[in-house]
């Protein structure tokens, strides 16, 4: 059976950032190939979790080097990232450690994140266009 992956990312969670689309684009594929490797009773991929994990965490690294290069606030956002990714790291943790049912952290993982980027990355995404707008400038992120 042959699966395609590619374009999980739904129009309306677009944030008209290109660099961020990507990722948010990359995460949903990589929940939703989790998802298929836990379907059945074969043994859960931990590491490709763990990979999930730090890619979020590379993500909003990126997020924040967007934020630090145009001089925009983000000590708020970068607040809820740790927040979220101790939340997740909690609730993976609980998986590893037989606690809680893998389908029930990827659904949350899947609900937060669609929320991830409704609340938070699209008000940040509208910050990026208007400081880019009232500043002018064709800085390092011209390519974002
Ligand atoms: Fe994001």
């Amino acid at each position: 059976m042959e699966i395609n992956l590619t374009g999980l990312l739904p129009e309306a969670l677009l944030i008209d950032l290109p660099e961020i689309d990507i990722q948010h684009e990359e995460i949903f594929r990589r929940i939703e190939s989790l998802k298929l490797a836990c379907i059945g009773s074969g043994p859960i991929p931990f590491e490709d979790f763990d990979s999930l994990l730090a890619y979020l965490k590379y993500h909003f690294g990126s997020e924040e080097r967007i934020a630090n290069e145009l001089g925009i606030d983000f000590l708020d956002h970068a607040a809820v990232h740790r927040d979220n990714l101790q939340a997740l790291r909690k609730a993976f943790n609980e998986v590893r450690g037989g606690a809680r049912d893998v389908h029930s952290f990827l659904r949350y993982a899947e609900y937060w994140f669609e929320r991830h980027i409704a609340d938070e990355d699209k008000p940040f995404a509208t910050k990026v266009r208007s400081h880019k707008a009232t500043s002018g400038s064709a800085s390092s992120v011209t390519a974002l």
